[in-house]
């Protein structure tokens, strides 16, 4: 089994169902309402937990009702809570979603304790880290949370992989230590300034992310699957399996965990990629982020199917 570190946010999600996303200004009546753990990187601890790796997750909770539901889930989920801080002077993040009707979402999120993740508590994890197969890391958390594990990760020699999800500046020299880097089109754009449209687009986009010292560049392309560019004058696109989509959200972060447990299990790039695609796939067949990422049997089942 191999060892993830994940290190990065730990939200609430208070997702509510609406016919369609409100305008600015606008009321719309919506429902059901629902609550559950997620964060980008509570899910995609979760992801690569009930793919099948030994996870240790890093972040930072409030000492209130919602972190408290945090470490029951990662408990129960079987991720290694040791190194999950509780800040009595902060509240626990929460994310105020909203998803339409054909599955579409739009997201506020507000970070509380885990944006401010400093330094020296990503310090206390060097051990973790160390022994771990690999680290994955998102950019939904302190910037300095970021570019320490960047930093150990690369002094232990453990490969890294970045989900620059959601886009905020960053010091670009931590690229060169970046092995996999797994941008959607959003955040491709952002990193570039290529609006990635197509094929042709994403392979400009990453070769240009390339040329800022990472080894694999990986843009998720929502349902048509993912862009896989290692250098020279091609890349390839890794199609996504088709399902019956009824929410999205938290779709990069299944691929993102799935990932992170085959790349570090020993699986090709492309096996890995398909492996992800298939963990995001059967994420969006359910309502709901963490919970609704997929265990590895089901996983399995999914591409035996497809080999066929
Ligand atoms: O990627 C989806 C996640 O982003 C949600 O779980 C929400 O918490 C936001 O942070
Ligand atoms: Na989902």
């Amino acid at each position: 089994m191999s060892k993830v570190v994940v290190v990065g946010s730990y939200v609430v999600d208070l997702m509510s169902r609406t016919p369609h996303l409100p305008k600015p200004g606008e009321t719309v009546l919506g429902g059901p309402f629902q609550m559950g753990p997620g964060g980008k990187g509570g899910n995609q601890a979760t992801a690569a937990a009930r793919s099948g790796s030994e996870v240790t997750f890093v972040t930072k909770l409030g000492d209130d009702v919602f972190g408290r539901e945090a470490l029951k889930h990662f408990t129960k989920e079987d991720v290694n809570i040791e190194y999950i801080k509780v800040d009595p002077d902060q509240s626990t993040g929460a994310a105020l979603i909203e998803v339409d009707e054909e599955g579409e979402n739009s997201i506020v999120v507000a970070l509380g304790a885990c944006g401010t993740i400093s330094e020296a508590e990503v310090v206390e994890a060097e051990e973790k880290i160390k022994e771990a197969d690999i680290v994955l890391l998102q950019l939904e958390t302190s910037i300095e949370a970021v570019v320490t594990t960047v930093k150990l990760a690369r002094i232990h020699g453990v490969p890294v992989i970045l989900n620059p999800a959601p886009y905020q500046e960053f010091p670009k020299e931590i690229l060169k230590n970046v092995a996999y880097i797994t941008p959607n089109e959003t955040e491709a754009f952002e990193l570039t300034g290529i609006e990635v449209t197509d094929e042709g687009t994403a392979l400009t986009a990453a070769q240009m992310i390339h040329d800022l010292g990472v080894d694999s560049v990986i843009i998720t392309l929502g349902g048509k699957g993912a862009f896989l560019y290692t250098g020279g004058d091609k890349g390839e696109l890794i199609p996504s399996f088709t399902v019956e989509a009824v929410d999205t959200t938290g779709a990069g972060d299944a691929f993102n965990g799935g990932f992170a447990h085959a790349i570090s299990n020993g699986y090709s790039l492309k096996d890995a990629m398909k492996f992800a695609n298939a963990v995001a796939a059967l994420s969006v067949t359910k309502i709901g982020t963490a919970p609704a990422m997929p265990y590895k049997n089901e996983v399995e089942a999914l591409l035996a199917k497809t080999l066929k």
